[in-house]
């Protein structure tokens, strides 16, 4: 018997409606769309007005089951990630599958900041090739205008919301997940953090006047160690996998900055054509840019097809998994 991998069968994205443009910033913080489309390749980006993290996961996946034909009881599991959940606990993978009806399966969430999504992925992919289950929703999503400090310029410009959902399934073709290399270095905690809320500084009046519920982030540094390491673990993966820049249909990159998303690419000896980008829609929404990427992209990806996908985060956290695509839309 050929052996089981974990195959991509279906892709949904879900962003709210409302839209949050570089012009519209410029009116709250001292900045420009000169300023944040140079450094940054964000326009605008979409913001959830009303509703929490598992909203957005539930319409994504809501929007998966319809489009891949599957009955919401036949999902033995859901991987959620995501740094902005619902609530401390209960997970926002148990929310959403109550909101979806995903009466017999099981979830959590796992947080591993914009890693969050191939962190998830390579995890659900682990349940379908032992064989254990054979239908694992893998999602991606976060509400980071909870989190985002609108009297900063120098985190608010970059986030925004939304949510991403795959479906995996088994396949014996040896398509889907083929390969995933994933590092995290905590020392990175002092770069890229939200300090108050969790155990270490629990809520009260002085974090929140203190404004330690927000998203603190030292860009530069964080530029530093994202450019390096982002390349790095891409270019580790095609020559751990003999793959070459031809070899390469496609690089999925974390959308944080277009130049770091250039800068991979390069280490990859990838043209332009090569590379899913829509952080000039969307900005940085965390575990939600990957799955964005997929559903946008989704029709120009044919069966066979070779991605990497790559991401550095929050922790720090950063790696890349290496997919054959399953289907033509
Ligand atoms: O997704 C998770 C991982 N996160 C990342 O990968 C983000 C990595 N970091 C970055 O993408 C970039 O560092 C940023 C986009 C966050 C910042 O870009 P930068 O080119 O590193 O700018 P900078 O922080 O060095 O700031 C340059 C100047 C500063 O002014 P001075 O000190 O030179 O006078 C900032 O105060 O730009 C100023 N600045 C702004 N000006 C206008 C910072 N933010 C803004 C702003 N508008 N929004």
């Amino acid at each position: 018997m050929n052996k089981v991998t974990a195959a991509i069968t279906g892709v949904q994205g879900y962003l709210p409606e409302d839209i949050l443009s570089n012009a519209d910033l410029a009116k709250i913080v001292d900045t420009s769309d000169e300023w944040i489309t140079t450094r940054t390749g964000i326009k605008e980006r979409r913001i959830l007005k009303n509703g929490a993290s598992s909203d957005m996961a539930y319409k994504a996946v809501e929007g998966l089951l319809k489009k891949t034909n599957t009955d919401p009881l036949d999902i033995d599991l859901v991987v959620l990630a995501t740094v902005t959940p619902d609530y401390p606990f209960p997970s926002t993978a148990n929310v959403m599958c109550d909101k979806a009806g995903l009466r017999n399966a099981w979830g959590f969430d796992l947080n591993a900041a914009c890693s969050g999504f191939i962190y998830a992925l390579s995890t659900g992919a682990q349940f379908i090739e032992t064989g254990r289950y054979k239908k694992v929703i893998v999602v991606g999503v976060d509400k980071m205008t909870s989190i985002v400090d609108y009297q900063d310029r120098t985190t608010c410009v970059i986030f925004g919301d939304g949510a991403g959902a795959v479906l995996l399934e088994p396949n014996t073709e040896g398509l889907g997940v083929q390969d995933f290399i994933l590092r995290s270095d905590g020392s990175g905690r002092e770069f890229l953090v939200q300090l108050a809320g969790g155990s270490a500084n629990p809520p009260s009046i002085q974090t929140v006047e203190q404004r330690l519920h927000y998203v603190k982030q030292e860009g530069k540094q964080v530029f530093k160690f994202a450019v390096t390491n982002m390349a790095e673990v891409s270019a580790e993966i095609m020559e751990k996998n003999n793959l070459s820049s031809e070899d390469v249909d496609w690089l999925v990159p974390h959308q944080a900055n277009l130049r770091i998303i250039d800068a991979t690419a390069d280490r990859m000896g990838l043209p332009r054509e090569k590379v899913m980008i829509n952080i000039e829609k969307y900005g940085n929404t965390t575990a939600g840019t990957l799955p964005l990427c997929l559903w946008d992209y989704e029709k120009q990806l044919k069966k066979g097809d070779n991605l990497v996908l790559s991401a550095f985060g929050g922790g720090f956290t950063w790696g890349a998994v290496y997919l054959k695509w399953a289907y033509n839309s």
